[in-house]
């Protein structure tokens, strides 16, 4: 069983999310944050930093951890409460002593009233099977998952499938925030963008949680504008790797991020018309994308698959190169490849569906860039919507 960290603020203030228990008290908030990768980990430090500072939280943060055994024999929740580092996924990083880990799933989140999710996307449906029943009835929670789950019925965006599984709203923050050791978590100045649906008061609440002098949050009202832009922006970062890969130089690269965003735009706004234009200007839009396709570890591996010719394959180049961290922009290429074959649009966004087909192996990287054949269909969006 993961301890407890003593709170030393213990005053009982009013919050925006009381138990609404009719003894007359109103609780503080209490922050759990599910999932403890490299993101995970930041987002915890952050959140730690502020609860100990802001009256209206509980100083203790629990963070639930996937449990690993390390190669010294030891349990990596251990590791984490002992030297308070996630020495795997964030090393060399103090997460704050009031971080406390825990691999229980379900006792993490039982006290909890503000639940952060932040896991790879394709384990949120199973944590959220196991969730069923377990929180509290007055919980709100934000997702920090990059991703989507494809259905028969279509997409379900991840924020959609955890307040639909778990009956709470589910507010979303995303942005040009990528976690490794040479940014955030040395707290270098960044932004982040929180959408939220109609609640003004939780945004500001999520808002308040999460800024630091170092890290500036905004909210806007558009959930699905900004999950989409955190979501297909790994998409764009596939090509922009391999446009690296294929050493084709910066303008190359600059008209690669310049046609992903137009299909990034176009996509949200097919699949929501509630999406707006503006939400692209924010952090989590066109910044997350510079970002992204500069850096980080889809851009990276994508590098590496050409550089190999497509002969190696992404789920090899990701076990050698990322160390248990997971890769989201091929898993994210074929969620929208099967939206876009389902709905008879693949002629309509030729970068996302080429993505596909060169991570699967049906097209050469060098596919990335023949749009000669392809662009013309693009004027059937062009003459037929505003989005472009
Ligand atoms: N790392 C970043 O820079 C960054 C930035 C913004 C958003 N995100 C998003 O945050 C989310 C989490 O990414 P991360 O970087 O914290 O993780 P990560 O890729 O660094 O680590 C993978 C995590 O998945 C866990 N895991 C492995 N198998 C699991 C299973 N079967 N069930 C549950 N968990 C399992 C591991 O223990 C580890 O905590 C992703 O959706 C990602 O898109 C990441």
């Amino acid at each position: 069983m993961a301890p407890a960290f003593e709170d030393n603020n213990s005053e009982t203030l009013p919050s925006s999310f009381s138990s609404g228990s009719d003894d007359g008290v109103l609780h503080k908030s209490k922050v759990t944050v599910v999932g403890s990768g490299n993101w995970g980990s930041v987002a915890s430090k952050l959140i730690a930093s502020n609860t100990l500072r802001l009256s209206s939280f509980h100083d203790e943060v629990r963070m639930w951890v996937f449990e690993e055994t390390l190669p010294s024999g030891e349990k990596l929740t251990d590791v984490i409460n002992r030297t308070n580092e996630n020495v795997k996924y964030l090393p060399g990083i103090k997460l704050g002593k009031n971080v406390v880990a825990d691999p229980d799933l379900e006792n993490a989140v039982k006290d909890a009233n503000m639940l952060v999710f932040v896991t790879p996307h394709q384990f949120m449906e199973g944590i959220c099977k196991r969730l069923v029943g377990k929180v509290n009835g007055d919980v709100e929670a934000i997702s920090l998952i990059k991703g989507m789950e494809v259905k028969r019925e279509g997409p379900c965006m991840i924020s959609t499938l955890i307040s639909e599984q778990l009956g709470v709203s589910c507010c979303v923050l995303m942005g040009a925030n990528i976690a490794n050791e040479a940014s955030i978590a040395v707290e270098k100045f960044s932004e982040a963008t929180v959408g939220y649906r109609d609640n003004r008061e939780i945004a500001e609440k999520w808002v308040q949680l999460f800024s630091t002098p170092y890290f500036m949050v905004t909210a806007v009202q558009d959930v699905e504008g900004v999950e989409l832009c955190g979501t297909l922006k790994n998409v764009v970062a596939i090509a922009a790797g391999f446009v690296d890969g294929l050493e084709m130089g910066n303008n190359t690269k600059a008209a690669i991020m310049r046609i992903g965003l137009r299909e990034m735009r176009a996509f949200s706004k097919l699949l929501f018309s509630s999406v707006k234009d503006s939400t692209f200007f924010e952090s989590c839009g066109v910044a997350d994308l510079i970002t992204t396709c500069l850096g980080g570890r889809n851009r990276k591996v994508a590098e590496a698959f050409a550089k190999n010719e497509g002969k190696r394959s992404f789920d090899d180049l990701e076990a050698e190169m990322l160390q248990g961290q997971k890769l989201q922009g091929v898993s994210t290429a074929r969620e929208v490849y099967e939206v876009l074959s389902h709905r008879g649009w693949l002629e309509l966004f030729p970068l996302f569906a080429t993505v596909h087909e060169i991570c699967v192996g049906h097209l050469p990287p060098s596919a990335i860039v023949e749009y000669s054949e392809r662009k013309p269909r693009l004027s059937l969006l062009e003459g037929s919507t505003q989005y472009y």
